[in-house]
């Protein structure tokens, strides 16, 4: 048995199995079919923080398989409060066949997965958000029908999204640009583990705060929100010192191609990160990034929970 906690674990091979498991299944899905691959099988959705993406898309890829979702919010099992994360884990374990969860502390999801019988999906945490990720490259897949080899430029907070993008795309050969103001980098131990994946999959890392270098000749251009949840405090701060990094029409053109493509995993902050203008204009394909995350999550599920 084995958990879902981030990409930096998965070979490319592995990811691959992911993303060609969620092209059938989203076929599959758009011919007005589902395989019966989770008959049975129940799901714990376990949540810290808000979600609407996440916890709807888990349900209903758990629907489409067959099985079923139990959504448990912040406030009921006050995970690490009303008890220890250890304990719940080994509590859901007796019921569920396996357990998705969002949490604040990284070390909360990797403490689940070692005290869990069943396996462990992360659906964000302060460090990364593989989930998401694995969507956004089934994306990048469908828009440009390839991966290896596109520039993707991410510009601004080098937040979870960043690292799992980072991981993401230099596992599959792809060139990753960062553009995060100073003091808002990824950490080095990121940047290492990404600079190896790169290195054996002829992928590239670059890091600048410079967000017109960045985006020269990317194919991707995708940005996030400057406050993540649980940083709420820093919004003010963060509001002064992140409109040099927002994706408006000026930035688009600074990419030099007209087929680039505008991701944001959402909930945006119009007028913010991302104007209206391009987050509603022809590039972008943020909707079709929050459909596929159903989509690549069944695939997951269907390998860790089916035995695909
Ligand atoms: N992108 C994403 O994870 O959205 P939610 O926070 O709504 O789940
Ligand atoms: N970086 C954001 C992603 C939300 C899906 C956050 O953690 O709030």
């Amino acid at each position: 048995m084995r958990h879902f906690l981030g990409l930096a674990d998965l070979s490319s091979d592995e990811v691959w199995q992911i993303l060609n498991l969620a092209v059938d299944l989203k076929k599959e899905w758009l011919d007005g079919g589902n395989r019966p691959l989770l008959q049975g099988k129940t799901l714990a959705l376990l949540f810290q923080k808000p979600s609407l993406r996440t916890r709807v898309s888990f349900e209903m890829g758990m629907f489409h398989l067959g099985g079923q979702a139990i959504y448990l919010s912040p406030n009921e099992v006050q995970l690490g409060k009303r008890e220890s994360v250890a304990d719940v884990a080994r509590v859901l374990s007796r019921y569920v066949d396996g357990i998705m969860a969002r949490v604040f502390a990284h070390s909360d999801i990797e403490q689940l997965a070692a005290h869990s019988h069943v396996p462990v999906i992360n659906g964000l945490s302060d460090y990364n958000h593989p989930c998401q990720v694995l969507a956004d490259l089934l994306t990048i897949l469908e828009k440009k029908g390839r991966l290896e080899g596109l520039r993707l430029a991410y510009v601004g907070d080098g937040n979870n999204v960043a690292v799992s993008l980072l991981f993401g795309g230099t596992k599959l050969g792809m060139e990753v640009a960062l553009a995060t103001p100073p003091g808002y980098e990824i950490t080095e131990d990121v940047e290492n583990l990404a600079t190896a994946f790169a290195e054996e999959s002829g992928g590239f890392v670059d890091l600048t705060y410079e967000p017109l270098e960045a985006v020269a000749g990317a194919d991707v251009i995708y940005t996030d929100t400057w406050t993540s949840m649980g940083q709420e405090e820093e919004t003010r701060k963060r509001l002064k010192l992140f409109p040099p990094y927002q994706v408006n029409e000026r930035l688009l053109a600074a990419s030099g191609k007209d087929d680039v493509i505008v991701m944001h995993c959402l909930p945006a902050h119009r007028g913010q990160e991302i104007t209206d203008e391009v987050a509603d204009g022809p590039h972008s394909v943020l909707f079709d990034q929050a459909e596929n995350r159903m989509h690549a999550q069944k695939a997951v599920l269907a390998l860790l929970l089916g035995g695909q």
